[in-house]
């Protein structure tokens, strides 16, 4: 397999240097910088990129890469940072940049020179991503300049007879006009890679892995219904079949229908599926519980009772499997601190289920390829598209006290609202919609009499990392006919809100 290695320098766009890359079909992985010359030599490049990264190349404390990576022969594309390592680490001069002077943040007109083969098919003019403080002052030998800004002599440079290229700014980053241009050039141009990684042949890899590590032992997975948990079932079941325990432990907070759906997806498959219907455990632990916090950690904790329970009647597990993935790995220090963070991965795991190992099959994917590998396995669309859906499941979404009574009309509320953004074809386009029971009840009219009930407040949001989001700006026909459908179907709730606030200040859900 054609495989890229990232080395990773510190830089906020690393993830979107692996997802350009993968995108265009060409295996890839993010690896720390400490990483030695003997592990880089097995993982078999094809060509490395150097990440961007906080630092300064000339302070003695500077992440560098291991010397040896300049003697293998393999490509190197070096971006920002990893430019100012290829120069600072081959005989060049990196210098602070001065107030006012090379230092450059944001969209920067710079000019190229076409004949590089980092930039065939270029203008020779167009705009870059910058966000840098030192830069290049004096290229190393056996290097050409390849671009310049008005500001940056050095907005790029070469060496053909290496194949060692820098860039002083960012072409992961969708400001740069023809970002994705240069790395195409880089990964296929350059680096010689075929293009031709598919889920198809990673599904088929990984199983091959699996069936080898595991042998004839027994795994446990925690299935949520989430579409993490929901893919690795399907390819743990391909992969080894009735070895595979999943408990799925209902516990009476999901959607309208969700149970069920998550049952029937999975019950024909040759996997031992258990749905523990445990709605009356949790339910009885909620009551009288009006606290946002308190209500979180007691629905935690239940879980991690009756997982317990379940894991007892199983028996000896060899194997826990968990859903990580890609950016949870990079995020907690490239893999360092894995067996910590999987232990939350699952909303909290017992500590005495004896295993031997944890299973990470989906550690190396982003969100984006898990729903891929999903559809390769055969998952419906239904589960696979899914959007977020808390652990703590409706417990957050029901105001104040959680009752039946209320969960139930929470459900049909939210199955109207989500019923008619898929007629609208909206379903897609927003990042997460749902609808909240609120605590508030008020008076109305319906037909000739009066009534006095709850209102449901309809959330819709925008955003990319759900750090910060906006609210979604749903046309008014559509928010007139959820809120005709509910008041008339839903008994029990007279009024239907928007939510128009934004997260800061608001967050998405509401307790
Ligand atoms: P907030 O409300 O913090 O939500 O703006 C951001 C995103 O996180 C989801 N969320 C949770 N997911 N367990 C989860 O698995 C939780 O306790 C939890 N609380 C919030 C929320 O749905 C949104 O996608």
């Amino acid at each position: 397999m054609n495989k890229i290695l990232i080395i990773d320098f510190g830089g906020q766009y690393n993830q979107l240097i692996a997802r350009r890359v993968r995108e265009q079909h060409v295996y890839c992985e993010v690896r720390p910088h400490t990483m030695t010359l003997e592990e880089i030599r097995r993982f078999q490049p094809i060509g490395i990129i150097f990440t961007g990264g906080p630092h300064s190349v000339y302070l003695p404390d500077a992440p560098k890469p291991d010397p040896g990576v300049f003697t293998l022969g393999v490509p190197i594309l070096g971006i920002c940072y990893g430019c100012q390592l290829l120069t600072q680490e081959l005989g060049g001069t990196v210098t602070p940049a001065r107030e006012d002077s090379a230092r450059e943040y944001g969209k920067t007109q710079t000019s190229f020179d076409p004949a590089c083969p980092l930039f065939h098919g270029l203008p020779e003019s167009s705009v870059t991503w910058m966000s840098h403080g030192d830069y290049v002052a004096r290229i190393p030998e056996g290097f050409c300049l390849t671009a310049r800004s008005a500001a940056c002599p050095t907005a790029a440079m070469s060496d053909e007879s290496r194949r060692f290229y820098g860039v002083q700014f960012h072409p992961e980053v969708n400001h740069t006009e023809y970002g994705l241009e240069i790395l195409h050039n880089f990964l296929f141009g350059i680096c010689r890679a075929a293009g031709d990684w598919t889920m198809a042949d990673f599904k088929r890899r990984v199983i091959g892995e699996l069936r080898g590590r595991i042998q004839d032992g027994r795994v446990l997975l925690a299935l949520s219904g989430g579409v993490d948990s929901s893919v690795l079932a399907a390819l743990l079941s391909e992969a080894v079949g009735h070895q595979l325990n999943c408990v799925f432990v209902d516990h009476g907070l999901l959607r309208k229908n969700e149970g069920d759906e998550v049952e029937s997806a999975f019950s024909g498959r040759k996997l031992a599926f258990r749905r523990v219907n445990a709605q009356t455990r949790f339910l009885s632990r909620l009551k009288g519980v009006t606290e946002p916090e308190e209500k979180r950690h007691r629905v935690g904790e239940e879980f991690i009772r009756v997982f317990e329970d379940e894991a007892k009647a199983i028996g000896k597990v060899d194997y826990l499997a968990q859903g990580t993935i890609y950016p949870d790995v990079i995020e907690s220090g490239l893999g360092q601190s894995a067996v910590i963070k999987s232990h939350h991965n699952v909303g909290g795991l017992p500590d005495h289920v004896e295993f031997r190992e944890i299973l990470e099959p989906l550690r190396l994917l982003f969100k984006d390829e898990v729903r891929q590998l999903g559809r390769e396995l055969g998952l419906p669309e239904s589960l696979v598209s899914r959007q977020p859906f808390p652990g703590v499941g409706l417990a957050i979404r029901v105001i104040g006290e959680v009752t039946e009574e209320k969960l139930s009309l929470l459900r049909e509320a939210d199955a109207i609202f989500r019923d008619e953004m898929a007629r609208a074809g909206l379903d897609r386009m927003s990042s997460q919609y749902f609808a909240v029971l609120t605590n508030l009840r008020s008076v109305g009219v319906m037909g000739d009499g009066r009534s006095y009930d709850y209102a449901v407040a309809l959330r819709s949001v925008q955003t990319s990392d759900f750090m910060t989001a906006d609210w979604s700006r749903l046309p008014y026909e559509l928010l007139d006919r959820v809120s005709v459908r509910i008041v008339n179907e839903v008994h029990g709730v007279n009024r239907v809100l928007y939510d128009v606030t934004s997260k800061p200040p608001a967050t998405v859900e509401y307790e």
